[in-house]
């Protein structure tokens, strides 16, 4: 030990929206631990060797986002089981003899803002996730553990919805379509797991899914509201959510993994509204 503070990042690309600092800063402040996080913008061809020198240089941990989720469960040398079920990993921890643990806290960070912070329910709820890529692929077994009386996920593409949802059918109630499959059938909770809105993008399904009191809850977030949560808000939903809180959820839960201490959130979601990320509703 040189008593130098221990090293944590986030490894992503593109990578310089991210809060992760910021949060990260401040669980260490809460926990009165020492240490750096730093943002690395590091594209897929050089992904595996960054995340080898990272950890061969001394480095604790990695947070990892898009697009390299999958990849980084590839890399690890070992999977917590909820990182196996989902097939990608969005935490990457060292663990005795240079061996890299793959975790993924997406699931558990977005039930804890669901649920603990939101207070949306999702038993006996019809659920729709849009999208079927990494991010999907977290939180699928988390949120089908909640008893929805149904979980749809609805892609662009139909077939990657199509194996998702036999992948995880074992669980409860899923099935996978496409977007133009999704008809009148309305929701009480849309969740928006696409990346369309790094490409300022809204995934292209039929307003016809929002019911009066559908609670709509975008994965991303931004400093002003998201392109999906403008198309919700413009289609008259009354409660559509930036996923801010399970931003904040899954780094406590990474924070756990390396330091083995959950910070308390709530003072932190507070911190990030006061920094301009906008309040939820
Ligand atoms: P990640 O692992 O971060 O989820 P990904 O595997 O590339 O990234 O998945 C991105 C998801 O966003 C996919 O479901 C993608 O749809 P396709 O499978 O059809 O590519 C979806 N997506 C991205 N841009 C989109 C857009 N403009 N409209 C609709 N869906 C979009």
């Amino acid at each position: 030990m040189d008593g130098s503070p221990d090293q944590y990042g986030v490894v992503g690309h593109p990578i310089g929206h991210s809060w992760s600092p910021f949060i990260h800063g401040l669980f260490a402040r809460q926990t009165g631990d020492s240490l750096v996080y730093r943002l690395h913008d590091v594209g897929p061809d050089q992904f595996r060797s960054f995340v080898l020198e990272f950890f061969s240089r001394g480095g604790r941990g990695l947070n990892v986002t898009v697009p390299h989720k999958v990849a980084a469960s590839n890399l690890a040398n070992e999977l917590t089981p909820r990182a196996e079920r989902a097939g990608a990993a969005n935490t990457l921890a060292v663990k005795s003899e240079n061996r890299i643990l793959g975790d993924n806290t997406d699931g558990a960070g977005l039930v804890h803002d669901l649920r603990d912070n939101l207070s949306v329910d999702i038993a006996h709820r019809r659920v729709l996730i849009v999208g079927a890529g990494g991010a999907t692929r977290g939180v699928l077994a988390p949120l089908l553990v909640l008893q929805p009386t149904e979980l749809v996920v609805a892609n662009r593409t139909p077939e990657r919805a199509q194996a998702l949802a036999l992948a995880f059918a074992d669980l409860g109630p899923i099935r996978g379509c496409g977007l133009e499959e999704l008809g009148a059938a309305q929701f009480d909770v849309i969740i928006n797991a696409t990346s369309a809105s790094l490409s300022d993008e809204i995934p292209a399904m039929p307003p016809s899914v929002l019911g009066r009191d559908t609670v709509c809850y975008d994965m991303a977030y931004g400093r002003s509201d998201t392109p999906f949560v403008q198309w919700a808000r413009g289609h008259g939903c009354a409660r559509a959510l930036q996923g801010w809180g399970m931003l904040v959820e899954q780094a406590a839960e990474s924070f756990c993994l390396w330091r083995g201490v959950r910070p308390q959130t709530a003072s932190v979601v507070a911190a990030l509204q006061r920094a301009g990320a906008p309040a939820p509703h």
